[in-house]
C-alpha cells in the first residue's frame, strides 16, 4: 500500500472537526476559560486618521470571572469606550484575541451578531431609546427582534418594569420620561433577553449625582438577582468603589 494513503473518511473527519472547533478549544485552552466570562490577550486598537496612526489600546490582557462586577476608570481619551465595544464584540481589535462566553473576535459575523442579540446587554450614556415608542415597547423591542412569543415578552417586560419601579410609566412615550427614568428603561431593555454580560458606558454621565448613584445601585441590585457579569465605565471614583474590581486605563494601558 502507498504510504501516503489516507482514508478519505479520516481526512474529512479531521477537516470538519478542525473547522467546527473555535480556536480556544485547541491545545486544551478551553479548560482555562472555565469560570471566566471574558479573557483578552494583548489587545491593541489603532485608528488610522489620514496618514496618522492613533494607537488607542496598547496591549490589554485581562480576565473577568463570570458574575464579577467591574468598573473601568481612567481619564477622558484613555480608551474606556473603545475597550468596552471590543469586549462586547461590537468592534474588532487591531491585534490580539478576545474570548467572551465561548465566542471569539475571529468568529464569523453571524455568530457575533447572535452573541450580541442573545447574550449581551449594552447601556449607553444617552440611553438611546426610541422616542416614538412607549417605555414598555422599548423594553420589549430586543426580544421581539429575536421572535419570542409576544405574550411571554409582554409578561417579562412588565416584570422588569416593576423591578425598576417604573410600572406607572409603562405606557408613556420614552421621550416623556426624565433622564433617570429613561436610563432605568434602558437597563430593563438591556436585560429583556437575560444577557450573560451587561456592559454600560458611563451610564450616569448625563445624570445628577443622586440619580446617577441610584442607577448604579439598581444595576448592582439586578446583578445580585440575575448574576450577569457587569462592566461599567465611569468617571466617578465613588461609583467605581461599589464594584468588586476596578480596572484603571491610562493612555490605552491598564495601570
Ligand atoms: N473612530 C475613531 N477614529 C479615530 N480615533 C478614535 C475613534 N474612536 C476613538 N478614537 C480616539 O481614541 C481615543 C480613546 O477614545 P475612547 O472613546 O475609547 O476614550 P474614553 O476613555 O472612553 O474617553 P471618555 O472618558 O471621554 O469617554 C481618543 O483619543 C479618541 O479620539
Ligand atoms: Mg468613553
Amino acid at each position: 500500500m502507498n504510504n501516503n494513503f489516507i482514508p478519505l473518511e479520516k481526512t474529512t473527519d479531521k477537516i470538519v472537526r478542525d473547522d467546527l472547533m473555535p480556536p480556544f478549544h485547541k491545545n486544551g485552552e478551553l479548560k482555562s476559560l472555565m469560570g471566566f466570562a471574558i479573557k483578552t490577550k494583548n489587545i491593541t486598537k489603532v485608528y488610522k486618521v489620514g496618514k496618522t496612526n492613533i494607537s488607542v489600546l496598547k496591549g490589554i490582557t485581562l480576565d473577568i470571572k463570570e458574575g464579577e462586577t467591574i468598573s473601568v476608570v481612567g481619564p477622558s481619551g484613555a480608551g474606556k469606550s473603545t475597550l468596552l465595544h471590543i469586549i462586547g464584540l461590537m468592534d474588532k481589535p487591531t491585534t490580539g484575541t478576545i474570548y467572551v462566553e465561548g465566542i471569539t473576535n475571529t468568529d464569523n459575523e453571524k455568530t457575533l451578531a447572535k452573541f450580541r442579540n442573545e447574550s449581551l446587554g449594552f447601556i449607553f450614556q444617552f440611553y438611546n431609546l426610541l422616542p416614538e415608542f412607549t417605555a414598555i415597547e422599548n423594553i420589549m423591542m430586543p426580544a421581539m427582534i429575536l421572535g419570542e412569543s409576544e405574550s411571554n415578552i409582554r409578561k417579562k417586560s412588565h416584570d422588569l418594569i416593576s423591578e425598576i419601579e417604573l410600572a406607572k410609566r409603562a405606557e408613556h412615550l420614552s421621550s416623556e420620561l426624565s433622564g433617570g427614568e429613561q436610563q432605568r428603561i434602558a437597563i430593563a431593555r438591556a436585560l429583556i433577553n437575560s444577557p450573560k454580560i451587561l456592559i454600560a458606558d458611563e451610564p450616569t454621565g448625563n445624570l445628577d449625582r443622586h440619580t446617577g448613584e441610584s442607577i448604579i445601585n439598581l444595576m448592582l441590585k439586578l446583578q445580585l438577582n440575575y448574576k450577569f457579569t457587569l462592566i461599567v465605565a465611569t468617571h466617578n471614583e465613588e461609583i467605581a468603589k461599589k464594584f468588586s474590581k476596578t480596572i484603571k486605563l491610562v493612555d490605552g494601558q491598564i495601570v
